[in-house]
């Protein structure tokens, strides 16, 4: 955890998280996002790199997350419910619209290229087979990755408006199989990062 501030805003940074497929069991995948919740923080801002599965995508595309699919095997929420939110909680607006419509506005005046789409969430920790890209595609999701749905659906429990940018580190699209690695794709991710970090640099300092 890294504190500091960004303009007048306070700011707590991650350098870094738990992964499912690291073998941590939910409660320690997203207990950062309940110390969040405990320091009061208001917005989650998230990222990660994922599969492109949107034929209109490109490697070293950005994608603002509309929504999500969540495809782990064990749900963050999982047991005795926690007082921050409902048993049930309502998931229809998981990613806030208006940090959504203020993250378009910038990259457009910035003249940075978004994507939007549907993020669906794995375990991990295999890339995809082409009939697994296939399948997430025609479900409906538009990036498939291993991270950030646990933490966006407890963040959404506590109350914290959350945010989230895909960086397309590769592509799974149907009928075209290409070898995917984690070198390629954190060469990738490495490369998008910059303008990923100029957008969401601007909306901490207007939001
Ligand atoms: N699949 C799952 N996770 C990923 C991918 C992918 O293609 N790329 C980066 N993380």
């Amino acid at each position: 955890m890294i504190f500091g501030k960004l303009g007048d805003k306070d700011i707590m940074a991650m350098e870094g998280r738990f992964h499912y497929y690291e073998g941590y069991n939910m409660k320690q995948v997203t207990f950062p996002e309940r110390v969040m919740y405990e320091l009061g923080i208001k917005t989650l801002f998230v990222s990660n790199a994922s599969g492109g599965m949107n034929p209109n995508f490109k490697i070293g595309d950005l994608m603002i997350i509309d929504d999500h699919i969540n495809f782990f095997p064990e749900h963050p929420l999982r047991g005795k419910n926690f007082p921050t939110g409902p048993r049930f909680p309502d998931m229809h607006e998981t990613y806030d619209k208006a940090l959504i419509a203020l993250a378009d506005r910038i990259a457009e005046e910035k003249g940075i290229r978004v994507m939007h789409g549907i993020y669906m969430g794995v375990q991990g920790p295999t890339f995809e087979t082409p009939a697994e890209y296939k399948m997430y595609h025609r479900m409906g999701a538009d990036a498939v990755g291993m991270s950030t749905v646990p933490e966006v659906i407890v963040a959404h429990h506590c109350g914290i408006k959350t945010f989230g940018i895909s960086i397309i580190t590769d592509l799974g699209l149907e009928d075209t199989p290409v070898e995917v690695s984690h070198e390629e794709v954190q060469e990738a991710a490495n490369r998008a990062q910059p303008l990923m970090t100029e957008i969401m640099r601007e909306m901490i300092r207007r939001s």
